[in-house]
């Protein structure tokens, strides 16, 4: 495959998500964007018949929603009992408002160690992470995060559970309600809010963590492998359920996957990451010709996947060198 259908990612080579030329992140298309999002989302909500809970604080949100999560020279330590376990280093990474990333490696290249430092739960050792260049000291409602073990608390509705989030930012039961149901509205599931977790099937309760991730109306949406539980069909539902999610509201999404066709059939851009010590070792600008479930047929598609198989069977033969 040639170094056109690749295009290994620079500044200048970052694709927007909702249209398939790349560009440059200038000042003047940040504006263009600023304006142009919230129009997008509004004819969308209006086209799907969602009513916002409160349009203008959604404007408003949008307007600053302009951002950047940069991680810069990221490196973490763990002291174990055998020493200390260098998990990332020198970790790079920039993504703009709006893009769809998956950051892909082998299990143990750190890909959970490195989701948990962007959304604050634990700081690097060196480097730094960046939202909208505001330095990253802990958890935030700028972060909403998806895990791949059901996180929902069995005992609430799906209503409650989605308003979880925030309740404990303090939000108002009114306020947190309506927005609640909004988001419960996007993602498919308003019937099921009085139902409990257990009447749900898996793919129905990661929508619900996904509606409770986007009811704080994060600036990114953070998610590790939260589709690693599901069977394949139902996999293949919710990647076609993201992708339509991704293209109504603009959400930045940052994603961990071992699972390359899900990084490739998702992602506007690909971190691939090698193991011991987790580092990028590659990133890819996927261009493909459509996006939806046909696309799979295309042979641009089966470039992709075997390219980063092969990057993975590379870097895990390495990984297995260096702890031999
Ligand atoms: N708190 C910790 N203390 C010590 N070592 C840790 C800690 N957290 C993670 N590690 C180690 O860091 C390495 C990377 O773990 P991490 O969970 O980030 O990998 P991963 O890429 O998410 O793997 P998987 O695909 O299996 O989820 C592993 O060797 C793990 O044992
Ligand atoms: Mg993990």
């Amino acid at each position: 495959m040639g170094r056109g259908a690749w295009g290994v990612g620079n500044k200048g080579s970052r694709g927007n998500p909702s249209k398939t030329q790349n560009f440059h992140p200038s000042t003047t298309r940040k504006q263009a964007r600023v304006l142009a999002s919230p129009i997008h989302f509004l004819l969308k909500t209006q086209n799907s018949k969602l009513t916002p809970p409160d349009t203008r604080s959604r404007l408003t949100i949008l307007k600053v929603n302009l951002m950047y999560l940069q991680i810069n020279n990221l490196s973490k330590n763990f002291e174990t009992g055998q020493g200390t376990l260098v998990v990332l280093k020198d970790i790079n990474m920039l993504i703009e408002q709006g893009e769809f990333i998956c950051a892909v490696g082998a299990s143990g290249s750190g890909k959970s160690t490195l989701l948990r430092q962007i959304a604050g739960l634990d700081s690097p050792t060196t480097g730094e992470v960046k939202i909208d260049n505001q330095l990253v000291t802990g958890p935030g409602p700028d972060r909403g995060m998806v895990f791949q073990h059901y996180t929902l608390y069995p005992w609430m509705s799906v209503q409650e559970n989605a308003e979880f989030g925030l309740k404990l930012q303090g939000m108002g039961k009114k306020e947190r309600r309506e927005k609640a149901s909004y988001y419960l509205s996007v993602v498919g599931l308003s019937k099921f809010a009085q139902a409990l977790p257990k009447e749900l099937s898996g793919g129905m309760k990661q929508r619900v963590a996904i509606a409770r991730a986007l009811a704080s109306e994060p600036k990114v949406l953070l998610m590790d492998e939260p589709f690693g539980a599901l069977d394949i069909h139902t996999k293949e539902a919710m990647h076609e359920f993201m992708l339509d999610l991704w293209r109504r509201t603009q959400i930045t999404v940052f994603m961990i996957t071992h699972d390359v066709e899900e990084a490739v059939f998702l992602s506007n851009r690909i971190y691939a990451l090698g193991a011991r010590p987790g580092t990028v070792r590659k990133e890819i600008v996927v261009k493909l010709p459509e996006r939806g479930h046909a696309v799979k047929r295309h042979a641009i598609f089966h470039d992709y996947r075997d390219e980063l198989m092969e990057l993975m069977r590379k870097h895990g033969q390495e990984a297995v060198a260096i702890a031999a």
